[in-house]
């Protein structure tokens, strides 16, 4: 296990090390992120200001225009993922098509990002947070992108809250890194992460209890509430899951009348968090299979999403059809 207090980068290194053939790209690949993470959470943490400043005429004091958060989020993702050469395409919640990258053209990797997730907590001051899945390069176009989530080489997110943690597996367990900004570092706070076997807290909108298309789902959270669970709910996926992972549980996001497949995204949000939580040795499921066997029809496709800690997760489907 990778000592307490070691620097995200030197991290990446030294987990590159223990692969001879590994050519590096991984690595500049996950400091191209790391770069992004920190440059937008410092606007994060202006956003408040950034409003105020931008009043007049949108435009703040250094001159620029004020863009929203999360269209800023994405173009800084954008432009150091670009930038970084080590992308063939970039995939972003924001963006209706992929990105080619010219940089990248020989590139081995892909990604996909939510580059600002639960961003109507903004402007609440409440946590919000970035999501990244890289897959291999498996081709020219889009079929890079719908590749089921157990093929990720590397996932994780940056969370904007109380502290800047920056979360991440590479497929060889779960690490979290917190933000010193007195040095400008990520630091392992957090080594070889492991979800609970089970938890007390459930987390879902139960505003939505009358609209959930699966009666059984009605049951089971009833049936935690008699055996003492309490809910929390924050409304920022990156926000609940990181609260599930540390203490265990279960988030969900079920389909209901409305959204029949639910509201998060695969690509972006179910399929990297339950590749996380399953290197945690936590579990995930649509409610009829493993989040990370879906293989992808569209790159913006929604699918019902339940994670969280193995005993919680296996009740549940006990529970629903
Ligand atoms: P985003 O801000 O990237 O659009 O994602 C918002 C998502 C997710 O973060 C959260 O779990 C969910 O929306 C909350 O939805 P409800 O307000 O319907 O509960
Ligand atoms: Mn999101
Ligand atoms: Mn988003």
């Amino acid at each position: 296990m990778a000592e307490k207090g070691m620097d995200l980068n030197r991290f990446i290194l030294e987990e590159e090390r223990k692969h001879p053939s590994a050519s590096g790209s991984l690595s500049l690949a996950l400091m191209a992120l790391e770069s992004a993470a920190k440059i937008i959470a410092s606007h994060v943490r202006m956003a408040g200001l950034a409003d105020v400043l931008g009043q007049a005429g949108k435009v703040n004091v250094q001159g620029e225009e004020v863009q929203k958060l999360d269209e800023l989020s994405n173009t800084v993702m954008l432009q150091h993922l670009l930038d970084s050469g080590q992308f063939y395409a970039l995939a972003s919640e924001e963006l209706n098509e992929p990105v080619y990258s010219h940089k990248g053209k020989d590139a081995k990797y892909v990604i996909a990002f939510d580059p600002l997730d639960g961003s109507s907590n903004i402007d609440v001051n409440v946590s919000i947070g970035t999501i990244f899945s890289i897959h291999r390069r498996i081709g020219d176009s889009v079929e890079n992108f719908l590749q089921e989530g157990y093929k990720q080489v590397a996932a994780g997110y940056i969370i904007y809250g109380s502290s800047v943690m920056f979360v991440l597996t590479t497929g060889n367990g779960v690490n979290g890194f917190t933000y010193d900004p007195a040095v400008g570092m990520f630091l392992l706070s957090h080594p070889d992460i492991k979800i609970p076997e089970k938890g007390k807290i459930y987390s879902i909108n139960e505003a939505n209890a009358h609209k959930w298309t699966d009666e059984g789902l009605v049951r089971y959270i009833d049936k935690l509430k008699e055996e003492g669970y309490t809910s929390r709910y924050i409304g920022s996926m990156v926000a609940d899951v990181h609260r599930t992972l540390i203490k265990g549980g279960m988030f969900g996001y079920p389909a209901d009348r409305k959204n029949k497949s639910g509201k998060l995204r695969l690509l972006y949000e179910a399929a990297p968090m339950a590749y996380i939580i399953k290197q945690a040795g936590g579990r995930s499921t649509t409610g009829k299979m493993d989040i990370l066997d879906v293989k992808p029809e569209d790159i913006h496709q929604r699918v019902p999403v339940f994670i969280g800690s193995k005993k919680e997760i296996d009740q549940l489907l006990e529970f629903i059809s």
